[in-house]
């Protein structure tokens, strides 16, 4: 067969390439390696772990906060295996969804794993063990990532666990040990703290989401404590061991104490490596980095192959799904001959803890770094008549703007609903808003995102209203 586009991997990256595609009049094949499609996020990632924080919260609200607000429960208890079974309904009609899309579309779908055969050629290897080669002038490779592995702890799927293996458990861990305070670590160990497990996170820097603004990190992580969480913070983890149902995680201490840990799970969240294991990139010349194993592209996501575009988590830059969808319809119009456009800036970044984490822009760190003139304004959630009612009031949002001109150069934020509320401030730094345009933008009462115009009020002169 003979494609326009073949697309390699169907995650959010591979099948909105995909859709963009044949939008444009491409004729476009997808390949997958695994039988249903949508990649990490549908089927192991963002969705799956989402049901579970969704299903974890109403619980922990039903045990803690129900009688305060004067409903009262009994023989309250948790059922996990629905939790998961509900969970996996979920991903099943969300992946049944994006084969339905492909339909649509009049996508051609291929099961197997694609690999180069030459920079026009691809094999398509499957289950079955036979093989079909399909042909395209263009080749979009969308293979994601996969958990990182530390050397000296191999996972085992079963005590020694990754994320993938922690949206599936069959009970509730006694004490889970978490590597790593990133995104995955907070919302498992979330999860699982909620349905009353002891967790403990032991990360190697002084914060946890340490990436993010760093004031996010300390209210986080004063939220998390509440909910029972134990952090290590400034530990190098040095190995774990598995013996019977038990295991055991040493680490050392900023003061190089050794530490011992002992639970029943360990899950290593460590960040993820891009996979491009059985791609044959050497047959078109193409390498990888060596940390990483990141595909290097240019200002068009094009390879140093002509015709050969990589998307998503196997290149540079955040790992989010809405990063790699928003380079999948950049690279089918690059295709198609148009000239798009990503504000790499303005991607926001989301976690889905309680309180959610949300933020866009530069953090203050970054603009101390370049020497940027700065103004902040912050408002805390506990002034919010919105969040008051609702019994969430931790939290608060920083507002960075210009010292000068007023434009709002990052927003981040910490407190109720806020991996929505972001939504305004991101279309607002796309508009270049200043943030007295924010102050003068109606707000719906009572609304978390009052907060956020409470914040550009601060940032305007100090001119908060409600503190
Ligand atoms: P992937 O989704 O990884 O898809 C790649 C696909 O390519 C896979 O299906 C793979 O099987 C296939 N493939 C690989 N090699 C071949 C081959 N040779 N032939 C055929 N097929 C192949 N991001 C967010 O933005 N929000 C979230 O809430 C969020 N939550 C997450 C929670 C967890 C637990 C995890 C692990 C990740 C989460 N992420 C989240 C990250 C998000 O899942 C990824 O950034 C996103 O899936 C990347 O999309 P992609 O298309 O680049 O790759
Ligand atoms: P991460 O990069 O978010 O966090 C990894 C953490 O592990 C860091 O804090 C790091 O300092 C720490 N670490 C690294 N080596 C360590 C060691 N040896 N010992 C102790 N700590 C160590 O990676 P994570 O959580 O694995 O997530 C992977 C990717 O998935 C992220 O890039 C994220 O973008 C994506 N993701 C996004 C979500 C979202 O958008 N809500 C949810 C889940 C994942």
């Amino acid at each position: 067969m003979q494609y326009d586009v073949i697309v390699i991997g169907s995650g959010p990256g591979g099948y909105v390439a995909a859709i963009r595609c044949a939008q444009l009049g491409l004729k476009t094949a997808i390949i997958e390696k695994y039988t249903t499609l949508g990649g990490t996020c549908l089927n192991v990632g963002c969705i799956p772990s989402k049901a579970l924080l969704d299903s974890s919260e109403h619980y922990h609200n039903a045990a803690h906060t129900f009688e305060t607000h004067g409903i009262e429960l009994k023989n309250l208890k948790v059922n996990l295996p629905q939790m998961i079974k509900r969970k996996n309904e979920v991903v099943e009609q969300t992946t049944g969804g994006i084969t339905y899309l492909m339909k649509k579309n009049k996508i051609d779908t291929f099961y197997g794993i694609g690999s180069f055969v030459d920079k026009n050629i691809i094999n398509i290897k499957k289950a079955d063990g036979s093989n079909e080669k399909i042909t395209a002038k263009n080749v979009i490779i969308a293979t994601g990532s996969k958990p990182t592995q530390l050397p000296f702890l191999k996972t085992d799927g079963k005590r020694i666990i990754t994320s993938t293996e922690a949206l599936n458990l069959k009970e509730i861990p006694k004490h889970l040990i978490l590597i790593g305070g990133g995104v995955i670590g907070l919302e498992l160990g979330s999860v699982y703290a909620r349905l009353g497990a002891k967790v403990t996170v032991v990360e190697f820097l002084d914060a946890i989401i340490p990436t993010m603004d760093k004031t996010l990190g300390k209210e986080l992580q004063k939220s998390l404590t509440k909910l029972g969480i134990q952090f290590l913070l400034s530990h190098k983890v040095t190995g774990a061991t598995v013996k019977g149902d038990k295991v055991t995680v040493t680490a050392d201490s900023p003061k190089g104490e050794k530490v011992v840990l002992e639970g029943d799970y360990c899950l290593v969240a460590v960040g993820r490596t891009a996979y491009t294991d059985g791609l044959g990139l050497d047959k078109i010349g193409i390498t990888v980095e060596e940390r990483g194993k990141k595909i290097t592209v240019d200002a068009h996501l094009e390879t140093k192959v002509k015709g050969i575009y990589a998307i998503g988590d196997v290149i540079t830059g955040a790992m989010l799904a809405h990063k790699a969808e928003d380079e999948g319809t950049f690279v089918a119009e690059v295709i198609a001959g148009q000239k798009p456009h990503i504000n790499y800036n303005l991607i926001p970044g989301v976690v889905y803890t309680w309180p959610e984490v949300a933020a866009v822009g530069y953090t203050e760190e970054q603009l101390k770094a370049s020497g940027t003139a700065y103004k902040t304004g912050s408002f805390p959630f506990k002034a919010s008549g919105r969040a008051r009612a609702s019994m969430d009031t931790d939290g608060l949002i920083k507002v960075l703007a210009d010292a000068k001109t007023d434009e709002i150069l990052g927003v981040h934020m910490i407190g109720p609903r806020v991996a929505d509320v972001i939504a305004e401030a991101v279309v607002a730094m796309e508009f270049r808003a200043s943030a007295e345009d924010i102050c003068r933008i109606s707000h719906a009462h009572p609304t978390y995102t009052e907060a956020f115009k409470e914040a550009c009020l601060a940032a305007t002169d100090n001119r908060a209203l409600h503190v």
